[in-house]
């Protein structure tokens, strides 16, 4: 349809809906969904319904025409779902033949990882996160989805909602962090913000709650790797999020590549039904994740195709994508009894009931094929805002912001590196499009202040020969900004790293221009948290922006030069290494808990120590306990006090509530904002419980000087946890509650839930 006016266009849609009418007229007079499901499936044949669990994988850089046999696979109603179909005529033509010509005309799906913008990109996952404002994601969410329906794409598989405890593991960047609530906010949020209230309005899109489940606990942080996940822990860390989102009406979910306690995701009955549909009685489509279904041969869990096929379609997995374990032999399970037919229509009713949400039997060609939003100056605003309200000032020793008459000197690999910085999964967006630091920060101060080398050209270069321009740069300036970090592909998907330094002769160059002596500003761009000890001291100012995307530059620019204060704050804990991983702050306290009195570095044991008790608690004698910086950690160009905290009761009742509040005060001179966060430990509990676990948090705006008295209300159902018999439950007894700025510090009270009601 490319080129074709939308006119033209709209007319072929009216095709698609008039030719489709006929077929369906039975079930569109039927008046709900599982009624026009039923008529439908009552037709299908054994074949139809297996085409329907086939979602076919088309490479988006495809070159040459549709081949003929998949056209001819699509006519014969052997595929459900495309994903990656990115031409238009292609995606067009595979409808039309789906609708038109297979025996039953049913729409297929076309899916594509739309994850965090399609060509307006917005800030990475854990950026949205670190804005602690779940309408940001839902924003990147909306504008994500206007966007690439424009393109024909009616399904995303994101949110990710996996809990990333290990910053090597590369896909914490497409994670909302380490913490629980964090991720069913930022989920549901993201959910709302692609499909809408109404999944058949034009630019509603189909989202995926993934990977179901427990992907992020990959032991060592390395992608892919097995998960070892106590029943109580997976119920009260790792599910709650999909619990969310199938709360808020997620249209599917996807598997995980993962096994948990050795059975992989993707073949686990016990994830996929005795949990997703017996407990939570969740009616939406199941996906596996890429070749998911025939790795479980690798994994050992399947000798064959044919038994992957059972264990997944037995386990509940209503459609596979891109291996062809079911399409080769789902039949023959079904005609030998191993697989039952009555699974088979609950698989088809599940990828049917989408399709009819999704109103694709009367719009097949929803899509407007108009590209009037992409890019759009409100799109471009929207992922600035967000870019701004993600970044994280980690240190500033009065280097910034500063003024627009300062003459800076820019150095870095990611100083004008517009694909960098849009970061991971990002299929759709172009390197062309983003606004670098570079670009804006010549636009705000002018081009003949900013003293652009950037000294290294990619965040990976060993070389130093970049370094004497980029020293000559700096000598020219008042003030040096490095802006550093990880290239886009240093995370996301199978780029896992032992190390979390700054790659490259990064270290190297920050070591030489801090012998300047001149005020140094440092940049990170990154997918995860980088361990910054070893220049740390050598800088004066740290901003931190998980990859912020398209609009970036002018972000930046924003922060520094003081247009805002930062705001951010980590949805991670930071640790000094990653040998300190996994590391979070909702961690059990142990037996024999680490202090600032009892800690035992290695250079304090003497030479030749008889073997001594000294120190025997939990730390490394090289790193201590501590990490760089807490979860919620953040600075601002301001200052908050917190005082006067204060319970409505020392007690709560079984049916009751008790509000806790404190006063916030800006004592600065700047307006900033304040992510003021709640915490809460159980003190004694059957299963031991967190020594902090965040209940609630609110982002306050406050002008200098000025005061708020901020107060949140505890119910019992927020202090839940399974016990040893795996029941949920809420026990009498003491609490500790905090009003706090981070997981380390704030104000501390007490309450105790008592058996009355
Ligand atoms: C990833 C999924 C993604 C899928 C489709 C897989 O490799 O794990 O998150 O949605 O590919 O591209």
């Amino acid at each position: 349809m490319k080129g074709l006016s939308p006119v033209v266009c709209s007319v072929f849609m009216l095709l698609l809906s008039v030719n489709s009418q006929p077929i369906f007229a039975q079930e569109q007079a039927a008046t709900t969904i599982e009624q026009k499901v039923e008529l439908l499936l009552a037709k299908m044949t054994l074949q139809e319904k297996i085409g329907q669990t086939n979602l076919r994988g088309r490479s988006s850089r495809a070159k040459g025409p549709l081949p003929d046999n998949l056209k001819a696979t699509v006519r014969d109603g052997n595929v459900g779902a495309f994903l990656n179909v990115m031409k238009p005529e292609e995606r067009d033509e595979l409808q039309r033949i789906a609708v038109e010509e297979s025996r039953l005309g049913i729409p297929l799906l076309f899916g594509r990882d739309v994850i965090h913008g399609f060509k307006t990109i917005f800030p990475i996952p854990l950026g949205l996160a670190a804005s602690w404002d779940p309408e940001q994601a839902k924003t990147a969410a909306r504008v994500s989805a206007v966007e690439a329906s424009e393109y024909g794409v009616n399904w995303t598989f994101a949110p990710m909602m996996d809990i990333a405890r290990d910053p090597r593991w590369g896909r914490i960047a497409e994670s909302f962090g380490e913490d629980t609530l964090m991720a069913e906010r930022f989920a549901v949020a993201m959910v709302k913000g692609f499909q809408t209230d109404d999944l058949s309005a034009p630019t509603a899109m189909a989202a995926t709650a993934k990977h179901l489940v427990g992907y992020g606990a990959a032991e060592g942080g390395r992608d892919y790797n097995t998960t070892l996940i106590p029943q109580n822990e997976l119920r009260d860390v790792y599910l709650p999020p999909f619990k969310a989102a199938a709360d808020a009406g997620v249209a599917s979910m996807m598997t995980s590549f993962n096994d948990i306690n050795g059975v992989p995701a993707t073949g686990n009955r016990f994830i996929l039904k005795d949990i997703l549909r017996d407990e939570w009685h969740y009616t939406g489509m199941v996906v596996s994740d890429w070749n998911s279904v025939t790795e479980m041969i690798a994994h050992g869990y399947a000798a064959d195709k044919k038994q992957a096929a059972q264990r997944a379609a037995n386990a509940g997995l209503d459609m596979e994508m891109t291996s062809d374990a079911y399409e080769q032999h789902l039949a023959e399970l079904i005609e030998q009894g191993q697989v039952d037919q009555q699974q088979l229509d609950d698989m088809v009713r599940h990828i049917l009931t989408m399709k009819f949400r999704l109103n694709l039997f009367e719009h097949p060609g929803r899509y407007q094929n108009i590209r009037s939003s992409i890019l759009s100056a409100e799109h471009k605003q929207q992922a600035r805002q967000a870019a701004i309200d993600s970044a994280i000032l980690l240190k500033n020793q009065q280097a910034l912001p500063f003024d627009t008459n300062t003459s800076i000197a820019l150095i870095g690999p990611l100083a004008d590196a517009g694909h960098e910085q849009m970061g991971t999964w990002v299929f759709d967006g172009r390197g062309e499009n983003s606004i670098t630091v570079k670009q804006a920060m010549q636009a705000t101060l002018g081009a003949d202040k900013v003293h652009f080398a950037s000294g290294l050209t990619y965040s990976r270069m060993k070389t130093t020969e970049g370094f004497t321009a980029a020293i000559n740069a700096a000598k020219q300036a008042d003030k040096i900004v490095f802006v550093g970090g990880e290239e886009s592909i240093l995370s996301g998907e199978a780029h896992s790293r032992a190390s979390l330094r700054l790659p490259g002769a990064q270290e190297q160059l920050i070591t030489e221009l801090a012998k300047l002596d001149k005020p140094l500003i440092l940049v990170v761009m990154a997918g995860r948290p980088i361990n910054l000890l070893p220049i740390i001291d050598k800088v004066d100012a740290v901003l931190f922006n998980f990859h912020p995307g398209t609009m970036g530059g002018p972000a930046i620019t924003d922060l520094l030069t003081g247009v805002v204060s930062p705001s951010g704050r980590l949805p991670v804990t930071w640790p000094k290494a990653g040998a300190q991983a996994p590391i979070y702050y909702n961690h059990r306290n142990t037996g024999r808990p680490a202090s600032d009195e009892n800690f035992v570095a290695i250079d304090d044991i003497p030479v030749q120590a008889w073997q001594s008790s000294l120190g025997n608690n939990s730390h490394y004698l090289d790193l201590g306990f501590r990490p760089a910086f807490p979860f919620g950690y953040g600075l601002t160009y301001s200052r908050f006090s917190y005082s006067n905290i204060q319970l409505s009761s020392p007690t709560m009742t079984r049916d009751g509530s008790i509000a806790v509040s404190a006063d916030i005060q800006n004592i600065g001179s700047r307006q900033a904002a304040e992510v003021v966060q709640l915490y809460v430990r159980d003190k004694v509990a059957d299963v031991v419980r967190p020594i902090r676990e965040l209940k609630d948090w609110q982002k306050i705006t406050l002008k200098p000087g000025e005061s708020q008295r901020v107060s949140f209300t505890l119910t019992p159902a927020q202090l839940a946890f399974y016990n040893q018999q795996m029941q949920q439950v809420t026990e009498a007894g003491e609490f500790d509650v905090w009003i706090a700025p981070d997981a380390a510090g704030g104000l501390h009270a007490s309450f105790s839930l008592t058996e009355q009601h």
